[in-house]
């Protein structure tokens, strides 16, 4: 006879919160079923509104840039000689549209360049462009946080040396260093000018860049050392407005580059161990010394205890058997020194009956969780497998 203890633990944890009978409970489920295919509708609603303003800011981006080029193709024959004239304002309405975020969120989106920037569509500055123009980006009076396109695609600047003449001037600006990631925030990043067959003829002023969320970079601009110098944008780099958020855009050679999943690097824990030996009475921590699996080497057989190397969500199982003497047998699994489940096998006669509890939580790295015999008489051999605690790391996060 198998006593299923998890269902003694659903009584017992509906009792410690106060519920005073079988209706009240029955109503919780009935609710609980009901309530879904509201809720899951909603969400589908929800979602359905977010592709929309999705949809929205697109549009509105790409009107941006068609102004922007026919403002750019006029004012190139009628003013060819002011540089940054053609520059537009873009301020995306993330913040009036986007109701679904927390106000935190708003905060945050308020002083974030990957938000507010000035959107810099200018043809000439890509790199395989030998205009003869001669821009000079000296004289542009530059302002806040900009973001590179070319006819509305997002690019990048160049990593690597630009030949002299493109990027529509004579000595074209790159970028020395690489660009950041997302979690270096706002760099500074030195700037040089290609001349004489040199790369870096020109050190010119350093600008500070960021990495935005959905693989694209803001550029804090500023006056180079002299003219006629005026910052790339990398032709190669198109492709890289076209990764996915979970991917990065890559490059060995930094001229080919492509989108690459990013790695979710997840640890692997799981163990399994059992205590070969009867145990009579109080027992305050188990040390199951037979361990038979334990990847990660998160569990101690030494002290019977598991310590939880990341954050994450955990399940754990332990389990008993008791023996004939029909005493009240408890098994609790503590963690943190809480006792949060327990395994219990209580049978008025000499019957042996076997009890597992199972627990899922979530745990912050260092939490430890080890199993406490409070009371009764556990049956075990070095072979029975009876006395057992076992785990596994379900999902990390970050
Ligand atoms: C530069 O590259 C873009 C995108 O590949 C292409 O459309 C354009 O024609 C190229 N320009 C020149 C001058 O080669
Ligand atoms: C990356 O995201 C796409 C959806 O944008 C999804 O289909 C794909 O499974 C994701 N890949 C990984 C490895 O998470």
């Amino acid at each position: 006879m198998v006593v299923l203890a998890l269902a003694m633990f659903v009584a017992l944890s509906s009792c410690a919160v106060g519920c005073s009978g079988n209706t009240n409970s029955s109503e919780l489920k009935l609710w609980r079923v009901e309530d879904q295919p509201l809720s899951v509708q909603l969400a589908a609603i929800f979602k359905e509104m977010e592709s929309l303003k999705c949809e929205q800011t697109t549009l509105q981006q790409q009107h941006n840039a068609l102004t922007q080029m026919h403002i750019s193709s006029h004012q190139k024959r009628a003013q060819k000689k002011v540089a940054g004239t053609h520059i537009l304002t873009y301020s995306p309405n993330y913040i009036e549209v986007d109701n679904f975020q927390s106000s935190v969120e708003d905060a945050r989106r308020r002083g974030d360049p990957c938000f507010h920037y000035t959107v810099l569509d200018q043809t000439w500055r890509a790199t395989n462009t030998t205009s003869k123009l001669k821009m000079c980006d000296r004289q542009v009076d530059w302002k806040g946080w900009y973001r590179l396109f070319y006819k509305g695609k997002s690019l990048q600047m160049p990593e690597r040396c630009v030949p002299v003449n493109k990027c529509g001037t004579n000595s074209p600006l790159w970028l020395s260093g690489p660009h950041p990631r997302i979690r270096d925030g706002i760099v500074t990043r030195n700037v040089c000018g290609t001349w004489n067959k040199r790369c870096c003829a020109f050190h010119s002023t350093p600008i500070k860049v960021k990495k935005c969320p959905g693989n694209y970079y803001v550029y804090q601009f500023t006056k180079p050392t002299s003219c006629y110098l005026a910052y790339c944008a990398d032709i190669n780099t198109l492709v890289c407005g076209r990764c996915r958020r979970n991917q990065s855009c890559v490059s060995r050679d930094k001229i080919n580059w492509r989108c690459k999943t990013n790695r979710i690097s997840s640890q692997k824990i799981h163990f399994f161990a059992s205590y070969p030996a009867q145990i009579n009475g109080k027992l305050n921590r188990i040390k199951y010394s037979k361990v038979l699996v334990n990847v990660g080497r998160a569990f101690d057989r030494r002290t019977g205890v598991f310590r939880a190397p990341v954050k994450g969500i955990y399940q754990f199982f332990f389990s008993t058997q008791t023996t004939i003497k029909g005493l009240k047998t408890d098994l609790w699994l503590v963690i943190n020194n809480y006792w949060v489940a327990v395994s219990r096998a209580h049978v008025p006669r000499s019957y042996s009956v076997g009890s597992t509890s199972t627990y899922m939580t979530f745990l912050r790295r260092g939490a430890s969780v080890y199993v406490t015999h409070n009371c009764g008489n556990s049956w075990a051999t070095a072979a029975s497998m009876t006395i057992t605690f076992g785990g596994s790391l379900l999902l990390q996060s970050k």
